[in-house]
């Protein structure tokens, strides 16, 4: 919109005075540049980038944003409510199971390090690459194993659901 505008006024300007060749390239440009100025201003443009930018999160960002309210920052969890991810000899058991957790959301009666967990885990609403980045780093940072899952991983649990 902003564009058209500023066109508008310019070109009544030029009729106006009645400007030279190069006078008029120069207003020319300096429509498009206060054009592309306006546009970066735009809200759903702005928004856009937002949406962007979330998909480079680091895997420690994606743990703090979908794992931490219940897992909390130390992966320790809450006993007898928010199982724990570190250590946790469930998840090390068969970290792939973690895959099915957070694609699907998880509310069977589990034992994880003698405890008995009768929650419920709703599905975490993540893409499958965020999912393999997030269990290998639970995997490797925070557990210090040299275990690994694979995109291939993700894909085979969502088929053989
Ligand atoms: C709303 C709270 C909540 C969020 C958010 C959540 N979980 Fe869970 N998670 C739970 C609960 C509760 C259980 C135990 C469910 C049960 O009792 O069957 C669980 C169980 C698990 C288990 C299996 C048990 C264990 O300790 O090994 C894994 C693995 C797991 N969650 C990983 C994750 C990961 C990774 C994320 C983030 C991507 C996440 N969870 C986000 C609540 C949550």
């Amino acid at each position: 919109m902003c564009y058209f505008y500023y066109i508008q006024i310019d070109l009544a300007f030029l009729y106006l005075y009645n400007l030279n060749f190069y006078m008029k390239h120069f207003l020319i440009f300096f429509v498009l540049l206060l054009a592309a100025c306006g546009n970066a201003d735009d809200p759903s443009l702005r928004q856009l980038h937002k949406a962007n930018s979330t998909v480079d999160l680091s895997a420690k960002e994606i743990y703090t944003k979908h794992c931490v309210a219940c897992h909390q920052q130390d992966a320790l969890g809450v006993t007898g409510i928010f199982p724990p991810l570190k250590n946790s000899d469930y998840f090390l058991e068969d970290p792939k199971r973690a895959i099915h957790n957070i694609l699907f959301g998880q509310n069977e009666e589990i034992t994880v390090n003698g405890a008995i967990y009768k929650g419920l885990m709703p599905p975490v609403k993540i893409t499958d690459q965020e999912v393999v980045q997030v269990v290998n780093y639970l995997l490797q940072e925070v557990n210090k194993v040299e275990k690994e899952i694979t995109l291939k991983d993700v894909l085979w649990v969502r088929e053989n659901r």
